[in-house]
């Protein structure tokens, strides 16, 4: 297969990420066959897209005609019948490696042979899911950053057993989404979070010592740093329970505890303060996902 050749994408996983490979698949003109738990999920994630792209048309910021693009081309479905006529599979469940083999193993059984498979893993080892396929050479990572309309890069990870002709298949259709490639190896953490996760724990430790608060930590970073975000909203926007999922992966498979999560981000994620997708983790977030500025409301 190649990336002429694919036209038909599943997208597993319609959360943050998924819904956001999907939109991005879709406005190019790919079919998209999205799933989650259940179809209802599923839909809500697609209506979600809907309803934000509606709101960018009312302001002016994206043509009518990408909007309906968008809704002609994606599909709620599903499981097994999102997976079946898939020419690519993208896998955008949650951090952890069970449910990502479980995935894998039933994506393997139900889809075409040619078809590729390719997971959004922050950190996991690609060749160890891959491994639980019988396409390892057709496996690839396959890291879109958030959120996924906005963010220009597409991280491709090269498992130990992924052909050159995949890669390429990779680099290709990240061009059709209209992305820029980096490449890295299968090491934990890739390239970028490798780098982004010790300063995101980093941040968190320094709270949890009092340093400063958490509005000074994020300023010291944007002003200080030339971030355009602080690393404590950033974690809120990338999700807790993903950078504590990150950062366990690194310690384990790097075996240093220089990765160990802070224990306040391990109190916040078992406290379900998720960050902004549950309204709550370093700072709160109203329905729409607006920071509520402290003294602000009840
Ligand atoms: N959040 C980020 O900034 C970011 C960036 C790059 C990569 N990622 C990676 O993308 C993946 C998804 O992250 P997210 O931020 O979208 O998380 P999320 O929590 O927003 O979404 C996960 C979705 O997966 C669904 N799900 C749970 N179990 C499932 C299953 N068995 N089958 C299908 N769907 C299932 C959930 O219902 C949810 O809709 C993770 O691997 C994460 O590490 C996240």
């Amino acid at each position: 297969m190649n990336a002429a050749e694919v036209r038909v994408i599943a997208v597993l996983g319609a959360g943050q990420m998924g819904a956001g490979i999907a939109q991005v698949a879709a406005a190019q003109g790919f079919r998209v066959t999205l799933s989650d738990v259940s179809v209802e999920r599923a839909s809500a994630g697609r209506d979600k897209i809907l309803k934000s792209l509606d709101r960018l048309v009312d302001k002016g910021k994206v043509e009518r005609e990408v909007r309906d693009t968008v809704a002609r081309n994606l599909e709620p479905l599903g499981f097994d019948e999102a997976v079946g006529p898939a020419d690519l599979v993208i896998e955008a469940a949650p951090e952890n490696l069970a449910l990502k083999l479980d995935l894998f193993g039933r994506a393997e059984a139900l889809a075409k042979p040619e078809a590729v498979f390719a997971s959004n893993t922050s950190s996991i080892s690609i060749t160890r899911l891959a491994a639980h396929t019988k396409r390892a050479e057709r496996f690839f990572g396959m890291h879109f950053f958030n959120p996924v309309p906005l963010m220009k890069l597409v991280e491709l990870v090269r498992g130990v057993a992924t052909s050159a002709e995949t890669m390429e298949l990779g680099r290709a259709l990240a061009t059709r989404l209209d992305k820029l490639v980096i490449a890295s190896e299968d090491r934990p953490g890739f390239l970028v979070n490798r780098m982004l996760l010790p300063l995101l724990n980093e941040a968190c430790f320094a709270l949890q010592e009092g340093v400063g608060s958490a509005e000074d930590i994020d300023q010291g970073a944007r002003l200080g740093l030339n971030h355009p975000m602080g690393p404590l909203e950033l974690a809120d926007f990338v999700g807790l329970d993903t950078v504590l999922a990150i950062a366990d992966v690194l310690q384990r498979e790097f075996g240093d505890d220089k990765y160990r999560p802070a224990m306040l981000l391990k109190n916040l994620v078992a406290a379900g303060f998720l960050g902004k997708k549950t309204g709550r983790g370093f700072y709160r977030y109203d329905a729409q996902g607006q920071r509520v500025l402290p003294g602000a409301g009840s």
